[in-house]
């Protein structure tokens, strides 16, 4: 009887002590990499599956009737006369001690099939964000409903952004106009969005750290000085600088680093060829900037290092080896292309970026608001945002 009993039990330690396992398997898992490794209930549910699924194996498989116990005591050398109220009162606690590792079968089959189910769902998600880096930002219900002020909200990005805003489903704080006094916007505003001229900048930045705001800056044609002014604000407010938040361009900045470390500067002359709408007041954009800060990073040195050649006009000499070279075209309304060019003597590669809609920006900045909310203070870039850092 005692046996038997004690073969039932281990059962259930079994599955204990597998559940109890599987638990400090998460544990330690979480602890090194929580969103990688473990980073859904479901797969916390495996693992106890897996504890509740072994243990089941072990088990009987189906309830212990009354006359195979009988059959089984008999066996077990216990005199019939012997089978008294305590004898019956064992056999229940048996046969419901079975009967919990019946059961516990078919909810390890059941939670080992939502464990692949949600498997299967999150290598889906996973692989779909490694092309679709312009897919549709995370909810502002998964970002906790971000309060979203803008700076500029009737210019043209100010526009797009408020309805980026309301598209993502988070919270308009409100905007501002040249002349108005930005404070109550960013004291309403978890994080601000910026796209209004380079000479705001510092003040905007300012106010991002005075208020522990996180801020999404956006203007381009900013003075070393500005940048200067942005990077320090960043030591105490969460700030995502980025000369383009278009995702696609992200990704060719980031190529042109690659692409430049292949290519000597002595070999293949880097050149930069953009072209915007008329209306845009600073050349080259910031975006060819930081494709050029790209390809001399890719060569181990600065932009400001490598040296610049824009704005070739008359007779300027022949080209400086090594130099990056910029030219600007402007006209209609063009959103914004860029080409980069690396020119050997006896090929040529280049890599050309066209925006078709600004809304792209927009999208960009909305999605590096949300991310940017909570964040600790520091200088981001695009790349982080995308996870391309
Ligand atoms: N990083 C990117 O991905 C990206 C993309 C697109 C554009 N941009 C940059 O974003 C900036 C805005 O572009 P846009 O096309 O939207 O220009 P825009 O149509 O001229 O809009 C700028 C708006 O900001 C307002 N403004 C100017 N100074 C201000 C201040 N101190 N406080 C509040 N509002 C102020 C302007 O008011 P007024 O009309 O009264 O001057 C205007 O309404 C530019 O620097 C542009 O190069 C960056």
């Amino acid at each position: 009887m005692d046996r038997l009993e004690a073969f039932a039990d281990i059962s259930i330690r079994r599955a204990c002590a597998f559940v109890g396992l599987g638990a400090v398997a998460v544990m330690i898992a979480l602890s090194f990499d929580p969103i990688l490794a473990f980073r859904t209930g479901a797969d916390i549910a495996a693992v106890l599956a897996a504890g509740l699924a072994f243990s089941a194996w072990r088990t009987p498989r189906r309830n212990i009737r009354h006359t195979e116990l009988h059959a089984m005591l008999r066996g077990a050398g216990v005199p019939p006369n012997w089978l008294s109220a305590e004898v019956k009162r064992r056999q229940i606690a048996l046969v419901l001690r079975s009967r919990l590792a019946w059961h516990a079968q078919r909810v390890a089959l059941a939670a080992i099939l939502l464990w692949a189910a949600a498997l299967f769902s999150w290598m889906v998600q996973g692989w779909s964000r490694a092309v679709d880096l312009a897919g549709p930002a995370p909810s502002c219900h998964e970002a906790r409903m971000t309060q979203i002020g803008i700076t500029g909200i009737a210019g043209r990005m100010g526009k797009l952004l408020a309805e980026e805003v309301a598209a993502a489903g988070c919270i308009l704080a409100g905007g501002t106009g040249r002349g108005d006094d930005p404070r109550a916007l960013f004291q309403a505003s978890e994080v601000v969005i910026d796209f209004t001229h380079a000479h705001a900048a510092s003040l905007h930045a300012a106010l991002a750290a005075e208020l522990g705001r996180g801020l999404v800056l956006g203007s381009s044609g900013l003075s070393a000085g500005d940048e200067a002014a942005v990077a320090e604000a960043a030591r105490r407010a969460p700030i995502v600088y980025a000369a383009n938040f278009a995702a696609g361009v992200n990704l060719v900045i980031a190529m042109a680093e690659k692409l430049a470390a292949a290519l000597p500067g002595a070999q293949y002359d880097a050149e930069i060829v953009e072209m915007h709408h008329r209306q845009k007041v600073d050349a080259p954009s910031g975006t060819a900037i930081a494709m050029g800060r790209a390809v001399a990073r890719g060569r181990g040195t600065t932009l400001e290092e490598a040296g610049r050649e824009s704005g070739r006009d008359g007779h300027t000499g022949a080209r400086g080896t090594g130099t990056i070279g910029f030219a600007a075209l402007r006209g209609g309304q063009v959103v914004g292309e860029h080409t980069l060019i690396f020119a050997a003597g006896s090929e040529h590669i280049a890599i050309t970026h066209r925006s078709f809609d600004r809304r792209a920006y927009a999208t960009g900045a909305v999605r590096a608001a949300q991310w940017l909310k909570g964040r600790a203070p520091g200088l981001y870039s695009m790349n982080d945002v995308l996870g391309l850092a």
